[in-house]
């Protein structure tokens, strides 16, 4: 008989978790106005609110803690870690940020400004607004089908190159740079594929256009390649991601996922202008260029995160986790951005909440019925999050509307995704009670979603 397929890893530590009752959590959601993150972690039983700095370190990572170089400037830690990202993207120039925001922060202080256009395939809501707030367009060219959640397509991340060029052409000189985010996080956790990577570096180059890549979880998109797409099968992580970043001029990263770090992040480039630009900004926003937002010790952890979630083994035993909790989805008939993304499953809660009109939220309506059910938390990456159009103001339902289970990384187990799977299956079944979703009392103008107060109609 064939043996099993087991995680990667045995764990050396735990930390408990609780549940609690429902009439708790009735009470906890109303006080937190229907915003889950507003809760108390003690309220949560399972979190899945995001993959981002909740993964558990390894032993490795924890003793490289110990032996970090807390220097001012210089430290050897810095170069740890910029060795580590230069063999992985044959980048040179490393500036560390506190996370993943604070790299575009700094970067685009220096790229971004006042009517520009930033084509792209679904920038994260950060990079949106660090766009916007500039007064610039942040653009999506993300192909349509990453719209037809039950339509199961291996890069479903991909940037549509069609409207790419057409965005090129029509607003030429001011394009600051293209900006292709992997995985695509809004899209569902979509890979890009490498054939479409090189179709943009094809295209910047014939517009003389630099590429940036938004690579919080480059190493899961390097994972898709190799299982997917034709011709990697045989190559390692490594040499993928090698390959991917020589398609591009630089990178933000949000180390809190793919680097397995709690905080962290950095920009990379191989464009000395961009480093000579951004590195001012690094000074007044983030630190000096060695340190950068981060501690000497966070500093190692992340050069050893990256080297161990760059091996198949960590990943394989990741992404198959994922696949694990579809799996009991589709037992149950609960549709879902198709096929399981990366480091999450988005439920397609329009499909699920049918009753609910959209100008009611059912992404949020549902994220509020799932912690309801069994203190599981997880969040609405749908029409909250999309914000007001910054022109007209109104809601933009363009969109999907989708509840994101994101698994944090070797920090739950399989028994975990069964409890969540059955959980989301009692709401699923009682779907057409639930007619009503929820509206605004209060929003901050620019992403709201993690502030807006909420009530329940
Ligand atoms: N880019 C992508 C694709 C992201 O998913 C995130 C964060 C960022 C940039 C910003 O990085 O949080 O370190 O400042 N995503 C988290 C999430 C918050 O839950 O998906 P950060």
């Amino acid at each position: 008989m064939e043996l099993p397929f087991a995680e990667s890893w045995k764990i050396k530590m735990i930390e408990p978790i609780h549940k609690s009752t429902r009439q708790e959590r009735e009470c906890w959601m109303k006080e937190a106005h229907y915003n889950v993150f507003q809760l108390r972690s003690e309220q949560v039983y399972i979190d899945l609110i995001t993959d981002s700095g909740t993964g558990a370190m390894s032993d490795r990572q924890w003793a490289g803690m110990m032996i970090g170089d807390e220097s001012y400037a210089g430290a050897s830690s810095f170069f740890k870690l910029k060795e580590m990202i230069t063999l992985l993207t044959g980048f040179d120039y490393v500036i560390p940020t506190h996370q993943g925001r604070a790299a575009e922060n700094v970067l685009f202080s220096y790229l971004v400004h006042a009517g520009d256009v930033v084509p792209g395939n679904s920038h994260f809501d950060t990079t949106k607004g660090h766009i916007e707030g500039r007064k610039a367009i942040a653009l999506d060219c993300t192909i349509d089908e990453a719209k037809q959640t039950q339509l199961e397509i291996p890069f479903k991340g991909n940037v549509d190159l069609a409207k790419l060029e057409r965005a090129l052409q029509t607003h030429a000189d001011r394009v600051p740079f293209i900006i292709v985010t992997i995985t695509n996080n809004t899209a569902g956790g979509q890979p890009v594929s490498m054939q479409n990577l090189r179709g943009v570096r094809d295209l910047a180059n014939k517009y003389h256009k630099p590429v940036l890549f938004d690579s919080a979880r480059f190493a899961e998109n390097a994972y898709f390649i190799k299982i997917r797409e034709k011709g990697y099968a045989d190559k390692s992580i490594k040499e993928i991601t090698r390959e991917m970043f020589d398609l591009a001029d630089g990178m933000t990263m949000s180390a809190k996922k793919d680097g397995i770090v709690n905080m962290g992040g950095f920009i990379a480039t191989r464009r000395k202008d961009w480093y000579d630009g951004a590195k001012g900004f690094c000074v007044q926003f983030e630190g000096y260029l060695t340190y950068g937002g981060m501690s000497g010790r966070d500093m190692n952890a992340l050069a050893i995160g990256l080297d161990e979630n760059t091996a198949f083994e960590n990943l394989d035993t990741r992404i198959r986790q994922v696949a694990y909790l579809a799996a009991k989805l589709d037992e149950y008939g609960i549709p879902y951005q198709r096929p399981a993304g990366g480091h999450a499953i988005f439920v397609d809660a329009p499909r699920v909440l049918t009753c609910v009109p959209r100008e009611e939220f059912p992404a949020q309506t549902l994220t509020i019925e799932l912690y309801l059910e069994a203190g599981i938390r997880a969040c609405e990456i749908g029409y909250l999050l999309a914000d007001r159009d910054p022109v007209t103001r109104e809601n933009r339902f363009n969109g999907l509307d989708l509840l994101r289970l994101a698994i944090p990384r070797r920090v739950y187990t399989d028994n975990h995704m069964n409890v969540i799977a059955v959980a989301l299956k009692n709401v699923f079944d009682r779907r057409e009670k639930i007619t009503r979703g929820v509206h605004i009392a209060w929003e901050a103008p620019l992403m709201r979603h993690f502030t807006v107060e909420l009530e329940r109609l």
